[in-house]
Formats: C-alpha cells, sequence, structure tokens
C-alpha cells in the first residue's frame, strides 16, 4: 500500500499524517494557519524531534504566508512564529529549525508586506530542513548498525527499543529505527522488542506499525516489564532516539529511557543513542538544564483511574551519560560514558 507523506509542504499548506489515528485508521492534516499547526503538534498528530524540526521549518513559511494574507504587522508574525518554537520544550530541533528559517526573514524586515519580507527564500529554506532531515537519518542507521555490528559480532542481533523513532519521527528511515532497518537489510537482525510507551503509546501504535510495514519480526512488551527482560539476556543491545542531547552528553528522551539505560548497564549490554547532530545541544551544558514537557494529567488518568486522581505526568526523562555506550550521529559516533 502506498504512504501519503508524513510531512509535506503543498500549495502553501502544510499537510502531515495524523499519527494520533495512527495505526487504525491513515489519515492526512491539511494545515493552513498556525493555530492549526501548534494543535497539530501539542496533540502529537505531528511528533518526534526530527519531524517537529521540519514542521518548524515548514511553520514558520506557513506564518509568513497567513501574515500577508491577514496583514499582520511584523511582532504579530514574530509571535505567532514565537507560538510555534514553543510548542512543545524538550525537542531541541523545533526551536533550532523555527530559529533557523525566521533568520531568512531578516531583522530588518520591518513590515510584512511581500516587499520587506521574501516569502520565496523562506519557503525555499524551509524546504531545505524538510529535504535534510530525511538524508541524514540514512546517514546515522547505517553508521549505527556499523557500530553495533562491530561492538556486538556479526549478530544477528536482538534489539530493545523505546517510543517511536522511525519514518514517522524523523521522515527518511529514521534513528533508532532506522539502525534496526540498516541492521535488518544487512541480514544482522534477528528480532526487535519494543516498550508500548506508555502513556500515549507510541511503541505499540506506531513502531509496531512501521516494523510490520518493513516486514521486520518484533515483540510488544509493557515498559514496566523491560529492565527485567534486558536482565533475563533478552536483547543485545538498547537502541533509543534522543530529544535533545546535552554538551556533556547527558541524553533526554521519552519517559521509560532511563530505566533501560540502567537494565543496559547492569546487564552489561550496549546502550545506544541514534540523532542527528541537531538534537545536540551545546548550548545546554547538561540534562539538569533541558526543560522536560509536563503533559495533562488526563492522558494518564482517563479513563481508568477513579475520577479526582492526580498524576504526574512528565513525558521525557534524562538519561545521564555515564550510562550511555556511544550517541550515533550522521557525522561521527561520539563515546558516551561507558
Ligand atoms: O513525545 P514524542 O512522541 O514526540 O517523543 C518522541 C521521542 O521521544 C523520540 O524517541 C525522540 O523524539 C527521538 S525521534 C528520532
Amino acid at each position: 500500500m502506498d504512504q501519503p507523506d508524513v510531512l509535506a509542504w503543498r500549495d502553501g499548506h502544510i499537510e502531515a499524517l495524523d499519527q494520533t489515528a495512527l495505526p487504525h485508521q491513515v489519515r492526512t492534516l491539511r494545515i493552513s494557519t498556525v493555530d492549526q499547526l501548534v494543535r497539530a503538534i501539542t496533540s502529537l498528530a505531528i511528533r518526534g524531534a526530527p519531524v517537529l524540526g521540519a514542521a518548524g521549518a515548514l511553520g514558520v513559511a506557513l506564518a509568513v504566508r497567513q501574515g500577508h494574507a491577514e496583514g499582520w504587522d511584523r511582532p504579530r508574525l514574530d509571535a505567532e512564529i514565537k507560538r510555534i518554537a514553543d510548542a512543545r520544550p524538550t525537542a531541541v530541533n523545533l526551536s533550532r529549525e523555527v530559529a533557523a528559517v525566521s533568520a531568512r526573514i531578516g531583522p530588518d524586515a520591518v513590515s510584512i508586506d511581500a516587499v520587506s519580507i521574501d516569502a520565496g527564500a523562506v519557503e525555499a529554506a524551509a524546504l531545505a530542513v524538510l529535504d535534510a532531515t530525511a538524508a541524514v537519518s540514512h546517514e546515522i542507521s547505517e553508521r549505527g548498525a556499523a557500530y553495533l555490528t562491530a561492538t556486538c559480532g556479526g549478530g544477528p542481533l536482538r534489539i530493545h527499543t523505546h517510543c517511536n523513532t522511525g519514518s514517522l519521527a524523523c521522515l527518511g528511515w529514521g534513528t533508532a529505527l532506522g539502525v534496526i532497518r540498516a541492521l535488518h537489510e544487512g541480514g544482522a537482525l534477528r528480532h526487535v522488542i519494543v516498550d508500548e510507551t506508555r502513556p500515549l503509546l507510541q511503541g505499540a501504535r506506531l513502531t509496531c506499525w512501521e516494523l510490520g510495514q518493513l516486514g521486520i519480526e518484533h515483540q510488544l512488551v509493557c515498559d514496566g516489564a523491560a529492565p527485567f527482560l534486558i536482565s533475563r539476556g533478552l536483547a543485545d543491545a538498547v537502541v533509543v532516539g534522543a530529544d535533545r542531547i546535552a554538551a556533556n552528553c547527558d541524553v533526554a528522551n521519552k519517559i521509560g529511557t532511563y530505566g533501560l539505560a540502567l537494565a543496559a548497564r547492569q546487564a552489561g549490554i550496549p546502550f545506544v543513542v541514534a540523532a542527528p547532530e541537531s538534537t545536540i545541544d551545546q548550548a545546554t551544558p547538561s540534562g539538569a538544564a533541558i526543560p522536560l514537557e509536563q503533559r495533562a494529567e488526563e492522558e494518564i488518568t482517563v479513563p481508568t483511574a477513579p475520577v479526582g486522581t492526580r498524576a504526574l505526568n512528565v513525558a521525557f526523562d534524562v538519561t545521564p551519560a555515564e550510562l550511555v555506550s556511544a550517541v550515533v550521529t550522521e557525522a561521527r559516533v561520539i563515546p558516551g560514558g561507558r
């Protein structure tokens, strides 16, 4: 079956696969306003650090178009662009790509008429981010597969992963899931163990969907089972993505990642982070300074807990660099602290 694009720019609009509907419905959102984009990002219809970066880039082009059509002044345009950048705080790719494309607007453009802002140049810059996002994922995938084969032996390997890091999150092949795909293509993969990734189930809904389409053998496990299964020798390596990597190599990723890293250390298997260079944030010295998104309590409590139950729904955790074997990017393998 032909899949629609995960993210695209068509006739001055953003089109995005609605990831809240997967795997049961494959439907595309047509996004024409900043409001619609911010809603798509906060609801996780558009999600995953690299795709958030690309969506932010397109969002700047969308805001310029909407501003022209509605006669916004420059402060309004800047405020709308800031809403996009701030829609989710942890994945640095979002604010980074919004800032990169916004730079094409130019600081001197005080009004937002077609003369003072070159909408074509802004659009071209946004599309370049979209293309680059897909391209780097292939390089990460190949480098990560080569690293794992060299570290763990020729395989076939059993890989434990968390959340969703495939083309839905990254375009192209993905980061951690791209590494898994490259191992599979090279005949070096036995199977994948996928955490369901509570509370929004990106592993169960999205990773199992992508692996099924690729014909890659996999088993779904409860998040709570993961450290124990690793301790029983059911995985040769843990491979995950990242939302922000601090300058000291502390890694923020979907909540539940830290427990996998502890289990991998205890079991003596590699804990590998696959991510683009754009996820490394040199301006953030360590994990303590990474903003961790806290989401609505209802995502955990409804419909299972008694009405009125309070919840702490922190969406990401931080794995200290000392538990990371390596960070694999499109450019290099950065040794972690292990
Ligand atoms: O809340 P999400 O679904 O956007 O979280 C996604 C993750 O945590 C991914 O692991 C991360 O963005 C890396 S994707 C390459």
